[in-house]
């Protein structure tokens, strides 16, 4: 079995819990406020892990007591942190959160060492052809191209979350294999308007991106599951019905899952639903990382369904 490869942001996620979000120019009380391990690509990476594959962290922190707690908190994971460097003069990159009592959030990142790359920063990246690379939208895009151009020569897999959504550069695209996006990137990179609420408009947009080139697109529609487009075939997951508490890191959970899935050999769909499955455990809990649940809880929660997936 290959390694998950991250490379991708790590942030620390100081989250208001409020009962509603601040409007434009109010001031409001909150609840109560709690840190939490987080970023994009931390998350992934730890779910990755917790879902049961060997996972390497690519990234970078700051020279503070946020950088050495990220540090801590993947090393204890298990995460090959080896290629996580701490930097002078940046800060770790920080999430400003807000979750209110409809479980739903807003997030401002300020990137902060999550921006600062040297130039050949991939030279030493040990990639293996049954390795899958997974980056997302927190790092620059050419941080993205170099990793994932490499990825290509080297035979790997990549897996695109394109989050938070931007303009797409044409080389990354040309060198993604897997992309995940959820229904606002789905609709920023198709160009169209999409319904989540309808099938036909999420697959229509699906298949404009598959028209780029790129072999597998799935779609995550929080309470309405995911949808998957590969190779001109659809698949139509639900979503578990559970209670939420907080939605933060729900898509990093899911990814985790199908990275975790396609290393160890299921099918695109078998993937998906080991990431379907973690993902809704961890709306049921606090936290982005925090609330991943390892490959054990999965099967001890969903028993019927996690019996598909080894230990
Ligand atoms: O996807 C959730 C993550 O987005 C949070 O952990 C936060 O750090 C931002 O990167």
């Amino acid at each position: 079995m290959g390694k998950a490869i991250v490379v991708g942001s790590i942030n620390m996620d100081i989250v208001a819990f409020v009962n509603n979000h601040p409007k434009i120019g109010q001031t409001i009380f909150g609840k109560e406020v709690k840190y939490f391990s987080g970023g994009k690509g931390s998350n992934q990476a730890i779910s990755c892990k917790r879902l049961g594959c060997d996972t390497v962290m690519i990234g970078r922190v700051g020279n503070d007591s946020f950088g050495e707690k990220m540090l801590k908190v993947q090393r204890e994971e298990g995460i090959d942190v080896t290629n996580v460097k701490m930097l002078n003069n940046t800060t770790t990159g920080t999430a400003f959160i807000t979750v209110s009592e409809s479980s739903d959030n807003s997030i401002i990142v300020i990137p902060g060492a999550n921006s600062s790359w040297e130039e050949n920063f991939e030279d030493n990246i040990n990639i293996e052809n049954n390795d899958l690379v997974l980056a997302q939208f927190e790092v620059p895009d050419w941080v993205i191209e170099k990793i994932f151009v490499k990825a290509k020569k080297c035979g790997a897999t990549t897996m695109l979350n394109p989050a938070p959504v931007r303009d797409c550069k044409k080389e990354i695209i040309n060198a993604t294999d897997i992309l995940v996006v959820n229904e606002i990137e789905l609709q920023e990179m198709a160009g169209i308007d999409v319904n989540k609420d309808q099938d036909e408009s999420v697959f229509i947009g699906a298949q404009k991106l598959l028209e780029l080139g790129i072999g597998t697109v799935v779609v995550t529609l929080g309470e309405r599951g995911v949808r998957l487009l590969s190779d001109g075939k659809r698949k139509r997951l639900n979503a578990r019905s559970v209670t939420p508490v907080d939605t933060t890191g729900a898509g990093d959970c899911f990814i985790g899952g199908i990275a975790a899935g396609l290393l160890k050999g299921s099918s695109l769909q078998s993937a998906a639903e080991l990431g379907n499955i973690a993902a809704s455990i961890s709306v049921t809990r606090e936290g982005a990382s925090s609330s991943i649940p390892t490959l054990n809880e999965v099967n001890q929660i969903f028993g019927e369904n996690g019996e598909i997936y080894e230990k």
